[in-house]
């Protein structure tokens, strides 16, 4: 038995290549050696207004934005979170297990009803009790998340164990994997202290996965470094720099080392036009890709009709055991005995 890995992502906005190089490349080399789930998180989404129209087509951009990097659903389920119904129940049953306090305490909440001020709802309250039941649903033990995550991760361990506790050991205690950490630190080409981050404002910190060539090499041009002149790994005086040779390396698959090696005696101009190439080079496949399938609609919702099937067969049989611990009695249509969920 391979151990169970979640994952998800919210279907807002692109991701960058910091998400690339950070977390997907991260989830495709876990799928050979692990049961891997990967969901649109289009529930958690709804945290903040979408229109309908553009929401729906930006669900099936970031599935497809999955299959084009590399996740294979003959290897692993990639499904959208509202099509698994139990995801929503789930939560609820959590939530009467999860304590206003701890809720009160999640940064990501605080940071968010300050930035989305005319719109602090219940649900981005209880969002970490929906990505709770999204992990405890399968019985995952491990969790691919960045950093900014990791709070959400703890609540859920937290979650897990108080419920466990009170009604036997059903649920699978997760922990955390966090990804973007070493040379996948991709930082802001604008101002490389921080993180690259899809919500950064100006379109010139942060590249995209679809971007174009001609759009990649213009970020990297104009990337800013500092005014020393000399291709070094120093952090403190030349972030910018380092950033430049870690997405090298990274899109190369090279150490420091080699990257060092590569553009000690070269001028400032080599490095961003190097970069950009290999930049290039490494989205140009997923770029195409993601236009195939986007143009084969039918089929992309084939495949997430499968992948919900899949998703929800397990999730039932968690929900089995959850709703039966806690003395609900069993729907006889959902829980019949020709289905498979056992
Ligand atoms: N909250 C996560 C984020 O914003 C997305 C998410 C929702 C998630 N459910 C999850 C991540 C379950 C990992 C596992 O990045």
């Amino acid at each position: 038995m391979k151990p169970i890995v979640l994952s998800g992502a919210q279907p807002t906005g692109q991701l960058t290549l910091g998400n690339y190089l950070g977390a997907l490349q991260q989830w495709i080399a876990m799928q050979a050696n692990h049961d891997c789930l990967f969901c649109v998180v289009d529930l958690h989404a709804l945290t903040v207004r979408q229109d309908p129209v553009l929401f729906r087509e930006r669900i099936l951009d970031l599935a497809a934005l999955y299959l084009a990097c590399g996740i294979d659903p003959e290897q692993s389920v990639i499904f959208i979170q509202s099509h698994v119904p139990a995801h929503a129940e789930l939560a609820w049953l959590l939530s009467t297990f999860t304590m206003m306090g701890e809720l009160d305490r999640m940064t990501q909440f605080k940071d968010k009803a300050r930035s989305h001020a005319h719109n602090v709802n219940a649900g981005l309250f209880t969002y970490p009790v929906l990505m709770a039941a999204d992990i405890l649903l399968y019985g995952t033990h491990k969790v691919p998340v960045g950093e900014d995550q990791k709070q959400h991760l703890e609540l859920a361990r937290d979650v897990a164990t108080r419920f466990n506790g009170i009604h036997g050991p059903v649920l699978v205690v997760p922990e955390p994997l966090v990804t973007g950490g070493g040379a996948a630190r991709i930082k802001d080409l604008q101002e490389p202290l921080k993180k690259m981050s899809k919500s950064a404002e100006s379109d010139l910190a942060k590249v995209m996965i679809l971007d174009e060539p001609d759009v990649i090499l213009k970020k990297f041009k104009k990337a800013v470094t500092d005014s020393l002149g000399v291709v070094r790994n120093d952090e403190v005086n030349q972030p910018g720099v380092v950033n430049l040779l870690n997405i090298w390396r990274s899109a190369q698959g090279v150490s420091m080392e080699v990257a060092l090696d590569h553009f000690s005696h070269n001028q400032y101009g080599k490095l961003k036009v190097e970069t950009a190439e290999a930049v290039i080079a490494l989205l140009e496949p997923v770029r195409t890709r993601f236009r195939q399938l986007r143009s084969e609609q039918t089929e992309l919702e084939g495949v997430l009709a499968r992948g919900g099937e899949l998703a929800m067969e397990r999730a039932e049989a968690m929900m089995k055991r959850v709703l039966t611990v806690l003395g609900l009695p069993l729907n006889p249509r959902r829980f019949s005995s020709d289905k498979v969920h056992s």
